[in-house]
């Protein structure tokens, strides 16, 4: 694609947020047909720089230009009009509307005075045709999986005639067959001279599908590279300007007594379907039982479950010889739970309040937080200091809103807080989505220090790289049961592979 020319450029792009110098005089090009992959670590400046392409924010400095013209972004509207989309890191789809409803949205074709479905729904069926798509306009949305929520959006873009595609992070959300698919799906936009610009953390999926990688630190642009001359090692060292250790030291262990016992309980999901079938297995203190299994097997309302966000069934849930079957979270966290939940935004964090205050969520109401029921301001803001240079949280100040904060360091937010506190049992679940390859090797070695300290850890992870490299035992689920536990010094990727694709357990 060398020869392609250049469908956008970015010249000294500079964007100042409060505090964050977010883009520091960024040069960035596109060509046409090409997948540009844009890495970097968390808060680097990635999705400022996107956002400044699709016009939600306007730069300081810096000149855009589209088709080697100079272009006056000013609003998504412009962006569009240039033939820019945008899928972003959290969708933005309304959950109650149809595909056709959500892709028209803002763009509404109108005959005779009233919303032309029809001509709206078969443009959509030909767009989700020619690319392999497999899209129904009249589903609803908010009961789709997201990896085909994901290609609502993208069929959004495609409507709008975008010949520029953003994807920010569109894989941290997805299986890894739904992964494959969508990176077939890439192959064929760009077959068709449609230039994408790839988000990701995972440096594997860089290597196997950019034709170039530019990797930004600190708002600014390190350096572009082709795949054929680097490596993991060295991209992960330019993200983060050092060495990145990308295996984990975990000595043995002796696990202690149990903690966590779960006795066959089985669980509905909001549709009211048994999505956990009688499920049972045992945490014990200073151990990682890791659940592996592609996602959508019950491993959220597993977890769910056992956090208090939704009740089983039947069964019964102990904690430390505890029966806490069905009770609330604050009764489970009172009884020495950590959680780190999937959906960061909805059940991790307020998005109003402050890091500071977000960082003392679960036990603002007791000392040191709170003395004779008044919030201590000091004590948060220690607390949270000393949390936000552990865990390299990468704010202007504790002060600001969660919300203001890059999607990684949100969830930096959220380990620090459910890490930090004083636990029987963690339960973590995707901990380290969304993360970069230094964040990922301090959360890692921070998990097998609470395992260290005698501290139960459920890992919950879609990533077997993860599973494999943390747990001691490794049980598979796989369509609502727990099919196989193993011990994980004695198992293979191929062997736990195969489980999470439904293969038979051979008897021992
Ligand atoms: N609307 C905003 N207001 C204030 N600060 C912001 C805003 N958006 C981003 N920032 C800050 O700009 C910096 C860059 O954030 P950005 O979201 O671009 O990072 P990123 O590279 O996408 O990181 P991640 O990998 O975690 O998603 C961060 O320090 C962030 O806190
Ligand atoms: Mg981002």
């Amino acid at each position: 694609m060398s020869e392609s020319k250049i469908v956008l450029e970015a010249k000294g792009i500079t964007k100042q947020f409060p505090g964050v110098l977010a883009n520091d005089n960024v040069n960035f090009d596109l060509r046409k047909g090409e997948i540009h992959a844009l890495l970097g670590e968390n808060g680097a400046g990635k999705s400022t720089l996107m956002n400044l392409l699709y016009g939600l924010h306007n730069p300081d400095k810096g000149e855009i230009s589209v088709g080697g013209k100079t272009a006056t972004i000013l609003s998504p509207k412009d962006s569009i009009a240039l033939g820019i989309g945008m899928v972003h890191q959290h969708f933005m789809l309304i959950p109650v509307f149809t595909v056709a409803e959500n892709v028209m949205l803002g763009d509404e074709t109108v005959k005779n005075g009233s919303l032309d479905r029809a001509t709206v729904a078969a443009r959509i069926t030909e767009i989700s045709k020619q690319y392999g798509l497999d899209v129904d306009p009249n589903a609803l949305v908010g009961p789709l999986p997201v990896g085909i929520q994901q290609r609502v959006e993208i069929v959004k873009t495609l409507y709008r005639n975008a010949e520029i595609v953003i994807l920010d992070e569109p894989t941290a959300v997805l299986t890894p067959q739904e992964a494959d698919d969508l990176f077939r799906i890439m192959r064929d936009l760009t077959a068709r001279g449609v230039s994408i610009i790839f988000i990701t953390h995972k440096l594997k999926e860089v290597l196997a599908i950019a034709d170039r990688i530019t990797v930004m630190r600190a708002g600014r642009v390190i350096n572009t590279v082709i795949p054929s001359e680097t490596d993991s090692a060295q991209l992960a060292n330019m993200m983060v300007g050092r060495q990145v250790i990308l295996t984990v030291d975990k000595k043995d262990h002796e696990a202690e007594e149990e903690i966590l016992k779960v006795e066959g309980i089985s669980v509905r999901d909001q549709r009211d379907l048994e999505t956990v079938h009688n499920v049972s297995f045992t945490v014990r203190g200073g151990e990682v039982l890791g659940i592996a299994g592609v996602q959508g097997n019950g491993q959220t309302e597993l977890s769910e479950a056992l956090t208090g966000l939704r009740s089983p069934t039947t069964g019964k849930v102990t904690i430390d010889g505890k029966d806490l079957t069905g009770k609330s979270p604050r009764i489970i966290t009172e009884a020495g739970l950590g959680h780190i939940p999937e959906d960061r935004q909805r059940h991790g964090l307020v998005l109003s309040y402050s890091v500071a205050d977000n960082m003392a969520l679960c036990d603002y109401y007791h000392a040191p937080f709170s003395s004779r029921g008044v919030i201590q301001p000091k004590a948060l803001d220690e607390n949270s200091r000393r949390l936000i240079s552990a865990f390299d949280v990468r704010t202007p100040s504790p002060f600001v809103n969660a919300g203001k904060l890059s999607g990684g360091n949100q969830q930096k937010v959220i380990v620090a807080r459910e890490l930090s506190r004083n636990v029987k049992l963690v339960i973590a679940n995707q901990p380290t989505r969304g993360l970069d390859v230094g964040s990922i090797e301090y959360i890692h070695g921070e998990i097998i220090k609470m395992r260290g300290r005698g501290v139960a850890v459920l890992l919950i992870s879609a990533e077997l790289d993860e599973i494999m490299a943390l747990s001691d035992r490794i049980a598979v689920m796989y369509r609502g049961q727990i099919v196989a536990i193993v011990d994980a010094k004695k198992t293979t990727r191929e062997q736990l592979g195969l489980w999470m694709a439904g293969a038979q357990v051979q008897a021992a």
